[in-house]
């Protein structure tokens, strides 16, 4: 009989792992990758910035773990919803949650609600077409933008704000959402540092792209660039420099304009309804923390985008700690049969590639533990999913899906995708249907393929 896992999360956390159960075990396995939506890839679809297609295309490597025959995809399956952990565990011999990180982390300031003040987690989905964020969600009718932060997602959400949408046009971004962006009436980007350039999290290839933006000129102070960096890693140097040398070098007169500040921070959104202004404050190191100077500097934006992390949420009946906002866990192993890896596992920082080397190790995790496993009453997952009126989007129904994306490039004249908005057209694509009411996970009307 063979080992069964799941393994709940398509991400690249949730696919590197059953890459390395399929390359480590010694043993017959067989691997269900369970994931809320139609679509596999996680963030590689609905983060990763659509301009930039070369880390896209990791979605290759990924489809072929998919494609492995001790794999199957089983998409429309929620945790927590179609099925809880007692499931799993009746129907498999191990469970390894990978659900990533899906919210954002709150600054705690003053008008940090009103409309117009918006996580970059919303304004991702949305120009990534995420199924919950409608295409409507954003009109960019304000001349001057902030965003606070300066890690690699403040750099993404910079560089969509300051490109045209003709220099999107050739990449998968939903066409209701370019039309919004074609219209957008942003002139000004602020990318607000709370500390300095030597402190910043962007990396350096990212950071530069920003300087070659065609629509858009760059502005840094240069008594904002001051920094001691001859101790400093290759990265910070690098950053530092880069820069330094936007801080000297002439506007060229774009219709845009990126002005990256340091050493600010953020006190107070303000404005009656919705957001007028955003009050930032000098800050200075004390002792390691960042202080407040008591200088003070108000700009006139319509809009805050909220780039300071993102953050993982509790999965009903596993265990999650309030304070590090991850699953507690040794190696991977959280309880006797259940793992984590990824954003759950470590917090939402790392490329994709670190997810590589973090899912072997609770891969190792399980198997080490496989000798000591009680043996496991298995319940059959289709039953179980059939019980629940769950039919799950299969590997086959997301090539549909993907087809169907292709086509609407093409007749759109527009790259190789172009993203379908929304989960009925999803399913549509895949002759399926919605539920009246809008939900996924009953009412379909087609057989898994
Ligand atoms: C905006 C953004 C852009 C990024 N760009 C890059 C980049 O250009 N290059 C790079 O190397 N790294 C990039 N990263 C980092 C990279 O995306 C992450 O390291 C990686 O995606 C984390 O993988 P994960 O599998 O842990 O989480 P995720 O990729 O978030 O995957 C989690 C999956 O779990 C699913 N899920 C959640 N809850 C449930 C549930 N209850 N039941 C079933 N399924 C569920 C989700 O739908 C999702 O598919 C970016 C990150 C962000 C936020
Ligand atoms: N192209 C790529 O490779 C790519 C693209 C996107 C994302 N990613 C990866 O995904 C991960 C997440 O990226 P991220 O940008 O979300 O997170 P991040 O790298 O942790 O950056 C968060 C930024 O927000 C700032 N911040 C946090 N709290 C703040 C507050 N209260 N007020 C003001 N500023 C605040 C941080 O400043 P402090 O440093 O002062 O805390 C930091 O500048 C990273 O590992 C990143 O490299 C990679």
């Amino acid at each position: 009989m063979s080992l069964r896992v799941a393994i709940v999360g398509s991400g690249p956390a949730g696919i590197y792992t059953a890459e390395a159960l399929t390359k480590q075990a010694t043993v017959p396995l067989r691997v269900d990758v369970l994931e809320r939506l139609p679509t596999p890839y996680g963030l590689v679809r609905y983060g990763v910035a659509p301009d930039h297609t070369s880390i896209k295309s990791i979605a290759g490597y990924l489809r072929g773990v998919l494609e492995l025959p001790e794999v199957r995809f089983l998409g429309g399956v929620e945790l927590g919803k179609d099925v809880d952990v007692a499931d799993l565990l009746d129907c498999y011999d191990a469970v390894v949650y990978c659900t990533g990180a899906m919210v954002d982390r709150r600054m705690g300031i003053p008008g940090e609600d009103l409309p117009g003040s918006v996580a970059a987690t919303d304004f991702v989905n949305w120009y990534c077409g995420h199924p919950d964020m409608p295409a409507d969600r954003f009109v960019l009718d304000s001349p001057e933008v902030a965003v606070i932060g300066v890690g690699n997602v403040a750099v993404d959400v910079v560089r969509v704000l300051a490109k045209t949408a003709e220099e999107l046009r050739a990449t998968d971004v939903p066409e209701e959402v370019l039309t919004r962006l074609a219209a957008s009436e942003v002139k000004t980007v602020h990318m607000i540092g709370r500390r300095g350039p030597e402190h910043a999290k962007f990396t350096l290839k990212e950071l530069r792209e920003l300087g070659e933006l065609a629509n858009a000129d760059v502005r840094v102070r240069p008594e904002e660039c001051v920094a001691d960096v001859t101790a400093a890693s290759r990265q910070v140097r690098g950053n530092v420099e880069v820069l330094r040398s936007w801080a000297t070098r002439p506007a060229k007169g774009l219709p845009r304009r990126l002005d990256v500040r340091f050493w600010m921070r953020p006190v107070e959104i303000l404005g009656e309804g919705r957001v007028e202004a955003l009050r930032l404050e000098r800050t200075r190191l004390e002792d390691g923390r960042v202080v407040g100077t008591g200088e003070f500097e108000t700009l006139p934006v319509g809009m805050v985008l909220r780039s300071v992390g993102y953050q993982s949420v509790p999965l009903p009946g596993v265990p999650f700690s309030e304070t590090t906002m991850t699953v507690p866990n040794e190696a991977g192993r959280v309880r006797d049969r259940e793992y984590v890896a990824g954003w759950l596992k470590r917090g939402p920082t790392g490329v994709i590639g670190t997810n590589k080397s973090d899912a072997a190790e609770t891969v190792r995790t399980l198997l080490a533990d496989l000798a000591d496993l009680d043996p496991v009453r298995r319940a059959d997952p289709d039953e179980l999913l059939a019980s629940r009126g769950v039919s799950p989007i299969t590997y086959e129904h997301w090539l549909a899906i993907e087809a169907a994306e292709a086509a609407l490039a093409r007749s759109l004249d527009r790259g190789e995708r172009v993203k379908l908005l929304g989960l009925a057209a999803m399913l549509t694509a895949c002759d399926l249907e919605l539920r009246p009411g809008g939900d996924l996970e009953a009412g379909r009307t087609g057989q898994a393929g």
